[in-house]
């Protein structure tokens, strides 16, 4: 038996080194170890055999056995290396890295919607824009002290006579008496959504940053209007609960003059360390002053209107539920953090 064992085993082994498919090894395998396989037959011998040759046919029997099965199983895997197309179901795919539009994309497109559903158009207006339409025109003369919050960058072209020097828009502001132009007879809706720069940076501010501008002028357009549509925007955008406030302020084209505060989403009123006695603060708003009107060829003792410009990522940072520390991580490329949104 036991040079009947080598023979097989030999001859198996040769065999496994010539399969070239998985199926030719599974052959091999119920030839030699199947159920009625060569060497599954001379297991079955071993029972009339002497004590002692049973005993080491018995081991040659096992050796040859596990021999066989690590040749097949190494030439499978050897075959699968090489065969291009062999597929394995039981591997879990590579998923696809989906990506997604910017938060802020998403907060902008968010707010036109907003504002659209109930009359407003969205306009957009010139980033690079004349002194006369970011300053003059809304009732800040040069070397007004006011202008000195808007921190521009001024562009070094030479000066039009009219318009002065160009610059790039501080902020959406400029809008009001380009869309007062473009539509010349109210009533006006106007939604302008646009990038905004000024020289500063800190955890609450960046040189490029994005505001949206509502303004609404029609006969009879009171405080009551404004306060209505502001009161609809924090509803919609930051939840039901949410409402707003009216603080007396400056502007030197809007008179009177507020900021908007809305209630904070994180505690309620009650206050936190996110906000100020259960307030956050939005933006700036008012009644258009006469003198902005008349700018913009509305006869301001006809018509009236409201205005009001915030901060897009100011306002995405409030939304309840995100606590987000400084406002250069939105900005920033890092993947860890946008992905999140
Ligand atoms: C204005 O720009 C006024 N034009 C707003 C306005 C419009 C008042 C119409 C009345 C009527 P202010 O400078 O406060 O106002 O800016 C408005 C908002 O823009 C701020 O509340 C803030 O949310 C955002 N903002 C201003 N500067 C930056 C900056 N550097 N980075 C990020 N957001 C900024």
């Amino acid at each position: 038996m036991r040079e009947e064992i080598l023979s097989l085993k030999n001859q198996a082994i040769s065999q496994i080194h010539l399969a070239k498919t998985a199926e030719e090894l599974e052959e091999i395998r119920i030839n030699y170890l199947g159920r009625s396989g060569k060497l599954t037959q001379l297991f079955k011998n071993l029972s009339s055999e002497q004590i002692d040759e049973k005993k080491l046919n018995g081991l040659l029997l096992n050796e040859a056995k596990a021999t066989l099965t690590t040749s097949i199983a190494s030439r499978k895997n050897s075959l699968k290396e090489s065969a291009r197309d062999w597929f394995d179901p039981t591997i879990p795919g590579i998923k696809p890295t989906i990506g997604h539009l910017h938060l802020i994309t998403q907060a902008i497109d968010e707010i036109a919607k907003t504002f659209i559903q109930i009359g407003f158009v969205r306009v957009r207006y010139p980033e690079v824009e004349w002194d006369w339409f970011a300053f003059e025109g809304l009732n800040m003369p040069k070397d007004h002290p006011a202008r000195d919050e808007w921190e521009t960058f001024f562009i070094t072209s030479a000066p039009d006579p009219k318009f002065g020097q160009m610059v790039l828009t501080p902020h959406t502001s400029s809008g009001q008496i380009r869309e007062m132009k473009r539509v010349k007879i109210p009533p006006i809706r106007m939604i302008n959504i646009a990038k905004c720069y000024r020289r500063q940076i800190d955890t609450s501010h960046v040189p490029m940053f994005h505001q949206f501008e509502g303004l609404v002028v029609d006969k009879d357009i009171s405080i009551v209007n404004l306060k209505g549509t502001l009161d609809y925007f924090a509803r919609n955008f930051f939840g039901k609960e949410r409402i707003t406030r009216l603080r007396p302020f400056h502007f030197q084209f809007t008179e009177p003059s507020f900021e908007v505060d809305v209630s904070c989403g994180i505690c309620r009123g009650r206050g936190c360390k996110l906000c100020k006695e259960g307030w956050l603060e939005l933006g700036g708003a008012g009644m258009v002053h006469p003198t902005v009107l008349k700018n913009g060829g509305v006869d301001p003792d006809k018509y009236s209107g409201f205005a009001f410009g915030w901060g897009v990522e100011r306002t995405f940072m409030m939304k309840a539920g995100l606590s987000i520390p400084d406002i250069r991580l939105l900005y920033s490329s890092d993947l860890r953090f946008l992905k999140q949104f």
